[in-house]
């Protein structure tokens, strides 16, 4: 798929203020600083479409990408970032899991594992939480420039694997990096095939 264009529609502090769109949407979640924003900036082409900082809490609001004239990617605020106040904390989590459930729009979430950790405790209750709720998800390893081939691939399979003990049936995953561009072509490919699909 070509992204022809790439454009920021609106942010917004609650699900019930997304755009009134009936456009399929696709969404970036995962833990602060993992590169959610980075992402987007990589499959748009785009280094300023979205704000990263090199420090975790950048993005705060639901931020809405309109691509093609045709589908959103949706910019999410990271979870787990401990130097919130607890009241900060707890209006973010209510954004991000209100959107979650709520947004019927939204086709598939991209849940972003930093390929360089092990798996983390509140990404596996994350996980959890997805299944119970049935959310279709698929999982984005970022930052796949920082480690050699070989490691990159056994720290996925060893996330894979721990996913394995509690899942029937595993998310397709991807390995990408926003620095080299590695899966831009398998990401926008899945996403070619779900808007097909609609
Ligand atoms: P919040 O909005 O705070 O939740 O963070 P985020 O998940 O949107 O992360 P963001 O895209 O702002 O990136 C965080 C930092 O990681 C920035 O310094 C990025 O330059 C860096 N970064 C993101 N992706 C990559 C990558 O693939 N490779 C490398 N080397 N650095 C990356
Ligand atoms: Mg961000």
């Amino acid at each position: 798929m070509t992204i022809k264009t790439a454009t920021f529609s609106v942010s917004s502090s609650t699900v019930e203020q997304c755009p009134p769109t009936t456009l399929p949407e696709y969404a970036f979640i995962g833990r602060s600083n993992v590169g959610k924003s980075s992402l987007i900036n990589m499959l748009t082409n785009n280094g300023h479409l979205a704000k990263t900082s090199s420090t975790p809490g950048k993005t705060v609001l639901i931020n809405h990408f309109l691509i093609n004239s045709q589908w959103h990617l949706v910019d999410l605020p990271g979870y787990g970032f401990a130097k919130r106040s607890k009241k900060e904390q707890e209006k973010l989590e209510q954004m991000i899991s209100g959107y979650i459930l709520r947004r019927e729009q939204m086709v598939n979430l991209f849940l972003l594992i930093d390929i360089r950790h092990e798996a983390q405790r509140i990404d596996m209750e994350f996980i959890e939480w997805l299944g119970e709720n049935g959310i279709p998800f698929a999982i984005v390893f970022t930052k796949a420039d920082k480690l050699s081939r070989a490691k990159a691939n056994s720290n996925v399979t060893a996330f894979m694997k721990s996913l394995e003990e509690r899942w029937e049936e595993l998310p397709p995953h991807f390995i990408t990096s926003s620095s080299t561009r590695q899966g831009r072509d398998e990401l926008l490919q899945y996403i070619d095939d779900i808007n097909r699909s609609l």
